[in-house]
Parts: structure tokens; C-alpha cells; sequence
């Protein structure tokens, strides 16, 4: 059980990243989802006991993380958001070297490492020098090293960074086949990584909390609110101006808005299923203040 209660973070130099956090998970895979600067990585670090809050505390298991950290270490698998390699070691060495600092059992981290090379789809590659890897093949070993000691807390923080649409597809299914008696923390800021893996969204904006539920919840609070309307250059800068608004696509007879929006926005516009995309950009322009709505 993690629980993050009354958090905040300020910095050396004065920015206030994180303020009056609290979030209790127990299991199951949830997205950290919040645009560029939302605190999502400040949050991570502090869960990996990397940076200690300003104030509140994280507990693993009733123990306070930054009282007594070696219990939730143990348990920790993390990916930062920026990782070092050691670029002459090849995928098989990195993950030995690495166990080695986890402390783990070396035949069950020989058995675990040619596990994870094959579920990452490495092994094309396991014996070639990290240095020469590509960025999507760096972010997997990145993975793998995180997956290593079978973590009951997985913290990843943007996981998903340079994998191609294929390599995403795997990292969404390779979360999906974790067990769920683990907890999976997964930050990102692209809506669809956490659409199919995440069973609860955690969002995010400018260092506050501002929901944490199902994915399914998140779209139902905005059903009847989504809209989508054709309109031409003048309406939709009318449009764009008051209301918030989301994917513009082109089309031969002008251009089709989607506007969230609790009031009809256009005479044309049709009522349409919100998407959790839909749900992110009206939770974290409302409460940016952005709508003149
Ligand atoms: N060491 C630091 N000193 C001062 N400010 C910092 C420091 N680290 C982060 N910040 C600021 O704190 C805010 C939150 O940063 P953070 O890296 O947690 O965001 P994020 O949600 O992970 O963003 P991204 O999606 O870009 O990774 C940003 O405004 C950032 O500039
Ligand atoms: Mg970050």
C-alpha cells in the first residue's frame, strides 16, 4: 500500500512543483498523466526516494520512505524519466551489473535476465554494446533493469519515450500481463499509453491533483458535454475563443471542431462519446483558468 499524503515539494530555488499531494493506492496500474511540468516526474523521484519532500510524507506499508527507505527499496523497480548506461556494456552485462546492485541471487538473475531480453524484444541485439543501441532500444533496457527484481512497486516515468507504435503496443501489453497485486506507476502526458493499461488516472496540473479515478468515470463526467461541429475559418476562431475546444480536422466542406462544453456551442454541433483525451484537455484547461466559458 503507497500512500502520499499532504506532499509538496519547493525547490532550492523557490518553485513550488508539487503542493498538498495525497493519493493512497493499494494495487493495479495507474497513469500519471499531466502535461509537460505538471510534477510528474518530481512526484516519481520522491517515490523513489531520490528527493525528499518539503513537506507531508510517502508511506510504504504504514513505514515512512524517507524515514526508513530501505523498505520500499527493496520492493521498488524505477525507471527515471533520464537514465545513464554504461555504453560499453552489452544488454546481458548491464542487466547482470545491475542485479548485482539490487542484490539479487545470480542464478535467479540469470534466469529473469534472458526473461526480460526476450519479453523486450532485445535478444537480436543482447550481445552488442548499449552504446550502439538505438533510443527505443535504450528506453527498453531501461525497462528491463526496472522489471529485474520482479518489483511489487513499479514506478516508470515516461516509459513510452521513443518507442515506435509497435514497441508501444508491446510495453502496453507487457503492463497488462503484470500480475495485479503489484502497484504499476506510470507517468506520462500521451493520452493513449494510459488509456488500455490504466485502471485509474491519476491527472495532473501544474503540481496539484485534480482527479484521481476510473478511466471510465473520467469519461462519464464529461457525457453530454462533447461536441463536435463543422464550421468555417470565422466561427471556428469565434469558437476557439469561447470555449474549450479540442482536435481540428480539416475536411472539403470546412473544418470539424470537437468543443467540450456544457452548453450547445454551435447550432450544428452534435452531441459525441467523450474520449479520455477529451476528459485531459478540459480538466487541465478549467482549471488553468484558459476557458471564458
Ligand atoms: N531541480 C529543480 N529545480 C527547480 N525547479 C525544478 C527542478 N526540477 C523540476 N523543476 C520544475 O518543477 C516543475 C515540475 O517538473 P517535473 O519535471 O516534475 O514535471 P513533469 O510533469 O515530469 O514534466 P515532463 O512531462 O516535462 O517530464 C517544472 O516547472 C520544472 O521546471
Ligand atoms: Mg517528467
Amino acid at each position: 500500500m503507497l500512500s502520499i499524503k499532504n506532499v509538496s515539494k519547493k525547490y532550492s530555488n523557490g518553485f513550488t512543483a508539487l503542493s498538498d499531494f495525497n493519493l493512497e493506492v493499494e494495487s493495479g496500474v495507474i497513469g500519471l498523466l499531466g502535461a509537460n511540468g505538471a510534477g510528474k516526474s518530481t512526484l516519481m523521484k520522491m517515490i523513489a526516494t531520490i528527493s525528499k519532500p518539503s513537506q507531508g510524507h510517502i508511506y510504504w506499508n504504514g513505514q515512512d520512505i524517507h524515514k526508513n527507505g530501505d523498505v520500499l527499496r527493496q520492493d521498488l523497480g524505477y525507471l527515471p524519466q533520464e537514465f545513464g548506461v554504461f555504453p560499453n556494456l552489452n544488454a546481458v552485462e548491464f542487466l547482470n551489473y545491475m542485479a548485482a546492485l539490487k542484490g539479487m541471487n545470480m542464478r535467479i538473475a540469470k534466469n529473469r535476465i534472458e526473461e526480460l531480453i526476450d519479453l523486450l524484444n532485445l535478444s537480436d541485439a543482447a550481445k552488442r554494446s548499449i552504446g550502439s543501441y538505438s533510443g527505443g532500444m535504450r528506453q527498453r533496457i531501461g525497462i528491463a533493469q526496472a522489471l529485474l527484481n520482479d518489483p511489487k512497486i513499479l514506478v516508470v516515468d515516461e516509459p513510452t519515450v521513443g518507442l515506435d507504435p509497435n514497441e508501444r503496443m508491446n510495453f502496453r501489453n507487457l503492463i497488462n500481463g503484470l500480475s495485479k497485486d503489484r502497484i504499476v506507476l506510470l507517468s506520462t502526458h500521451i493520452v493513449s499509453d494510459v488509456e488500455s493499461a490504466a485502471e485509474k488516472i491519476a491527472l495532473m496540473n501544474k503540481g496539484k491533483l485534480i482527479c484521481f479515478c476510473k478511466n471510465e468515470e473520467l469519461l462519464t463526467s464529461l457525457q453530454g458535454n462533447v461536441w463536435e461541429c463543422l464550421v468555417d475559418e470565422t466561427e471556428l476562431n469565434k469558437i476557439k475563443n469561447k470555449y474549450i475546444t479540442g482536435n481540428i480536422t480539416r475536411r472539403s466542406e470546412g473544418m470539424l471542431i470537437r468543443v467540450i462544453s456544457e452548453i450547445q456551442p454551435s447550432q450544428n454541433a452534435i452531441i459525441v462519446q467523450p474520449t479520455l483525451e477529451d476528459a485531459y484537455i478540459y480538466y487541465t484547461a478549467r482549471k488553468s483558468g484558459e476557458s471564458n466559458e
